[in-house]
């Protein structure tokens, strides 16, 4: 099948394009002007030659939130697969790329009659306390609302987003909790397992919007056992120093006169309701009658586990990978 795949870039777009030519899909990869893409043409794993590869992906530079006319050189796809996502979180951006961008590039999918969209969400949006995932939600809305048959793949935290510890670990510091670290959890899935997971539902596109929440192979692992992972797996002591999550408020509301005069300042007090919240709020299910996270209601995908990861890293088999802008510590 030829898929068109936006936010091809990204940490999990690359994931997911490496699976879709790994499962020999025709690729259509849509980049930012003069952003490159990372597909290791040598990756024994692919088990291609340079050339197959090269005929299996076809790059389109494209900026879609500028350009009206972006789509006019695109070739007709059967499905589009958006891993876009806004670097940043700031509300201008988000508004930009988590909705607007989405949103022309389902104006596409509609045009083209194109049989399934799938889109990467995230598991977050149950509580959209955040500028960013208030428009994740506006474009799932819209997403429903048209033709289009749509999965919408809620999933919970990436690895990349708990690997922000190890060199501090490994120079012999505690490791950093909120509270007691035991009162969030999250059920951790890797790039290449939730690729898996994406790429697996473009077979069969569902008749309503199908959202899938989705999470990595069990069990719940609270911030305490992360860290307790990493130490043992590091061989260090597991030492840990614990923050107040509060201490984000304390500092937004330390700079929030100059959030008056300054969009900087803005974006930044922003950022201090993301970190806030991911220290305070459990990537799992939310069971709304109960009024708590549940961690069994929450599904696993794949097989690799953090643990598995922590190990590689340590090895050096591994490489650390870069993070968003996101990154807490
Ligand atoms: N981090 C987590 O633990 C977590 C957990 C669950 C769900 N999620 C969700 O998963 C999704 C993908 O995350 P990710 O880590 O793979 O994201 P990422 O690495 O930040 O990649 C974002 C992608 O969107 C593209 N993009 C950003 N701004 C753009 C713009 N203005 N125009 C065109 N393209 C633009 C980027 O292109 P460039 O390379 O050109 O910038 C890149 O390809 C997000 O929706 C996120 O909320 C994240």
């Amino acid at each position: 099948m030829r898929v068109l795949l936006a936010g091809a870039t990204g940490y999990i777009g690359q994931a997911v394009l490496r699976e879709l030519v790994a499962q020999g899909h025709e690729v259509v990869a849509l980049v930012r002007p003069g952003r490159r893409l990372f597909l290791a043409l040598s990756d024994e794993s692919l088990n291609q030659t340079p050339d197959e590869l090269s005929d299996a992906v076809t790059v389109v530079e494209a900026d879609i939130t500028a350009n009206e006319d972006w789509a006019a050189s695109l070739p007709n796809a059967n499905a589009v697969v958006s891993c876009l996502a806004s670097r940043s979180g700031a509300p201008a951006d988000a508004r930009l790329v988590e909705y607007e961008a989405n949103r022309r590039l389902l104006a596409y999918a509609e045009g083209a009659a194109v049989q399934h969209f799938v889109l990467l969400s995230a598991i977050c949006v149950q509580m959209p306390r955040l500028a960013f995932q208030r428009e994740k939600l506006k474009f799932e809305a819209l997403l429903d609302e048209s033709s289009v048959p749509a999965t919408i793949i809620r999933a919970t935290a990436f690895f990349r987003s708990l690997v922000g510890q190890v060199e501090r670990v490994r120079a012999g510091k505690p490791f950093l909790l909120f509270s007691s670290g035991n009162t969030t959890a999250c059920k951790p899935i890797s790039d290449r397992d939730l690729a898996r997971f994406i790429v697996s539902k473009l077979a069969s596109p569902p008749s309503n919007t199908a959202v899938l929440p989705i999470g990595g192979p069990g069990p719940a692992l609270t911030p305490q056992d992360q860290g307790r992972l990493l130490c043992e797996t590091l061989g260090q002591p597991f030492r840990t120093t614990s923050l107040p999550p509060e201490m984000f408020d304390w500092i937004r509301w330390l700079i929030s006169p100059l959030g008056l005069v300054s969009r900087r300042m803005r974006d930044r007090m922003e950022f201090l309701r993301i970190a806030k919240f991911y220290a305070t709020e459990s990537m799992l299910c939310w069971d709304a009658t109960a009024e708590r996270y549940d961690a069994e209601a929450t599904p696993e995908y794949g097989d690799d586990t953090l643990q598995a990861f922590y190990a590689g890293l340590a090895s050096g088999e591994l490489k650390m990978l870069e993070r968003g802008e996101h990154s807490l510590f």
